[in-house]
């Protein structure tokens, strides 16, 4: 049983990516039953690359009209996994079949699947991705210190850096390889840029209010000059901050229905704290690895 959580150190080879078992019967549920809508918005992102912080941002900006940001707001008392559920992690779990009728339209999903294992609905639909990944060393180190943060909690034991490393190279990592996983969107997002958006957590953290504009005209809801005026930019971006997310109580002392703690999910959310943790050669052999995946494709992570 303690294989089955988030975390199960055993891995599965599906259509050539990683999953764990729990995440594996997820992938094959949401494929063969998840019915994409024409609205519906996907969040897709590699583990670690900032989902929290994405669910956050697009819920508060899908919802913005009916759920302004108040004191009253959905975030504040619910963790962004909560108000965004994943596929394959949450609603598809355990051969479990979601009743999806309750959710209101724009539906908002999050996944980690890779392209080739995207349910057939979600291209044939008019559904539209967000992808969003993240430098691989700061998303590397992310992923080494919350594996050792939510393994113990499932009586597993910690791994070192240089374990966890020297697999994540190799692509043995939760819906790696990595470079796979982001490079086969990067290329989908330039044939389809009206189907894909595709956007860099360092982008993200660099250019916030811009970002957040071009993801409410890709969703087709703009800011209207009367919420320019008022400032709403601003007051979403505020909301979703590390700084305020990681500081509710919700977020400090509340567990997901999964079991996770919430606080899990909030570490540091900087941009660059792989220089602590990585040694020359350790970002010398990512570097090779990403030079030679991305080779002509135009992408730089
Ligand atoms: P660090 O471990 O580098 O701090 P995910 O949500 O995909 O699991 O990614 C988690 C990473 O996103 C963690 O990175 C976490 O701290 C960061 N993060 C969480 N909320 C964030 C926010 N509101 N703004 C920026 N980064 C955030």
């Amino acid at each position: 049983p303690k294989e089955r959580g988030w975390l199960a150190t055993h891995l599965y080879r599906y259509q050539g990516f990683w999953h764990n078992s729990r995440q594996l019967g997820g992938v094959l549920g949401c494929q063969q039953h998840f019915q994409a809508q024409d609205t519906d918005v996907l969040l897709v992102t590699t583990p670690k690359s900032g989902t929290t912080w994405l669910k956050a941002i697009m819920f508060t900006l899908v919802n913005r009209i009916h759920s302004p940001v108040t004191h009253e707001h959905p975030l504040l008392t619910n963790n962004p996994h909560e108000l965004v559920p994943f596929l394959e992690l949450k609603l598809y779990v355990d051969t479990h079949i979601p009743n999806l009728t309750s959710f209101s339209s724009p539906r908002l999903f999050s996944t980690h699947l890779p392209f080739v294992s995207l349910p057939k609905s979600v291209l044939e639909s008019g559904c539209k991705l967000v992808y969003l990944c993240r430098d691989p060393r700061d998303t590397f180190v992310s992923l080494w210190h919350f594996t050792n943060k939510l393994r113990p909690q499932s009586h597993g034991t910690t791994s070192s850096l240089e374990e966890v490393f020297d697999k994540f190279c190799r692509g043995v990592s939760l819906c790696g390889p990595f470079w796979d996983h982001v490079l086969h969107y990067w290329k989908e997002s330039l044939s389809n840029p009206e189907k894909i958006f595709f956007l860099k957590y360092e982008d993200m953290k660099e250019h916030p209010q811009l970002h957040l504009r071009r993801l409410a005209e890709f969703i087709g809801c703009p800011f209207s000059p009367e919420e320019e005026t008022k400032g709403v930019v601003d007051d979403i971006l505020g909301l979703c901050s590390f700084d305020n997310l990681s500081k509710l109580k919700v977020n400090v002392d509340g567990k997901l229905s999964s079991g996770e703690e919430n606080k899990a999910f909030f570490r540091q959310g900087e941009v660059g704290d792989w220089k602590n943790y990585l040694t020359a050669e350790m970002v010398d052999q990512l570097d090779k690895i990403g030079e030679e995946k991305f080779y002509g494709s135009g992408l730089k992570l």
